[in-house]
């Protein structure tokens, strides 16, 4: 396993010192030190913005920063990232417009959302200096301008007095996405506000509730299968999206049933009964309907057989699900790609050849980035090696492993 790149506590404790050399006027002593974590999902994609259910986990990659407030006369945040060697740096009156794919759009983005909502509140902003660092892989799909959003607004609402709830961070987090171009849904903020170390969030998407599941691995442990480097491509996702809207305004008219706001409130047999309206709107308005209802009703079935086997501790069945979430999401969804499939074939042959249980799933948006893998912990390393050149024979490309510890998603380190 490779440990290159991570954030050890002699690097997140030096954010400090550059914090300090880079602003010499801040005082030690005002300095905070914030992190907010990369998430895994165990299941339920591409059901959030659906209202419906899926089961989420913070990690131990995370991007960390040592921020201060400043006593501007008009506020500035300027934020200097090691990974970019570049600094987000603007008057919060005069937010500027940068384009996508520049990491400082979602600083920008993240200042946009808590101006609004600190006028609201009628609580003004203080100025900000920041030095921040990170260990979790860009594109790589576990969510890291989630990360960097929350901790962004974590950190100048507290060094600002701005009291927000775990709830309203994560809103305000989605917002700064959105403000950024991406239609997501709450799953990644979810996942890092309710995020605590070795548990997993059954998650309601639609009250927002998060309810703690402690599960037991029995000596398995998940590790990420990274194929390659992906944006999250915003109009494949933003159509996905609009698919699953119009699939429960048809399974509404169709049924008459008006409890239906979203295919949340639709179940596999509803979808079979109206599959051929499905179908007939779908050709008509050049979507794919039935196969995305299908996809969602039955994934939030599986979120909630996915929680009955986690906590009996049936690691087997579990994996079952992962693989069938997996053909679904490819089959039905559509959102997989050859090398994320490749991935988990990989994962299956190496299980089948070595006898060593294991299953796999691409995880996220998709169209690329990472699988998630799970496997016994003591055939971790076995895995990445066989699993790596199986994969290398496939794509003729290289992948990357790491194991995942689940964590706090949002932390003061001191
Ligand atoms: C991305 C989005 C999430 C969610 C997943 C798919 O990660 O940001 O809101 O929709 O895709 O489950």
């Amino acid at each position: 396993m490779s440990e290159e790149g991570r954030l050890s506590p002699e690097t997140i404790a030096s954010l400090r010192t550059e914090l300090l050399e880079r602003h010499p006027d801040l005082e030690g002593e005002r300095v905070r030190l914030f992190s907010a974590s990369g998430r895994i999902n165990l299941l339920g994609e591409h059901t959030d913005y659906s209202d419906g259910f899926c089961l989420p986990a913070a990690t131990n990659r995370r991007v960390a920063g040592a921020f201060a407030s400043a006593p501007d006369e008009r506020p500035r945040i300027v934020v200097h990232s090691r990974r970019f060697a570049s600094d987000a740096d603007f008057c919060l009156e005069e937010i500027p417009e940068l384009p996508p794919g520049d990491w400082r759009r979602y600083v920008a983005s993240t200042a946009k959302v808590l101006r609004v909502e600190a006028a609201r509140r009628g609580v003004p902003l203080a100025g900000m200096r920041g030095v921040i660092d990170s260990d979790i892989p860009v594109g790589s799909g576990l969510s890291s301008s989630a990360a960097l959003e929350l901790l962004i607004l974590n950190a100048w609402s507290r060094l600002s007095g701005v009291e927000l709830s775990p709830r309203e961070l994560a809103l305000l987090g989605q917002k700064a996405e959105w403000e950024y171009g991406v239609q997501c849904g709450i799953l990644d903020q979810l996942a890092i506000v309710n995020g605590r170390k070795g548990e997993v969030s059954l998650v309601d998407c639609r009250t927002l509730e998060a309810t703690p599941i402690r599960i037991a691995l029995n000596g398995f442990c998940f590790l990420i299968g990274f194929t390659k480097e992906r944006s999250l491509v915003a109009s494949e996702y933003n159509a996905r999206r609009e698919e699953c809207r119009r699939a429960a305004e048809v399974l509404r008219d169709a049924s008459g049933r008006k409890d239906i706001r979203a295919l949340r409130d639709a179940d596999p047999e509803l979808v079979a009964r109206y599959a051929a309206e499905l179908e007939a709107v779908g050709a008509r308005e050049g979507m794919k309907l039935l196969p995305r209802a299908e996809h969602v009703v039955n994934e939030n079935a599986r979120v909630h057989r996915a929680v009955d086997a986690l906590q009996r501790g049936d690691v087997a069945a579990f994996g079952a699900l992962m693989l069938e979430t997996h053909r679904s999401l490819a089959e039905k969804f559509e959102v997989s790609s050859p090398e994320l499939d490749a991935m988990v074939d990989a994962v299956l042959a190496f299980s089948a050849r070595s006898g060593t249980p294991s299953w796999a799933r691409m995880m996220g948006g998709g169209f690329g980035g990472p699988v998630l893998i799970l496997a016994p912990a003591d055939a971790a390393e076995t895995l990445m090696e066989r699993v790596g050149e199986l994969y290398r024979r496939a794509t003729m490309s290289e992948g990357r492993f790491w194991t995942v510890e689940i964590e706090d998603g949002l932390q003061e380190l001191g």
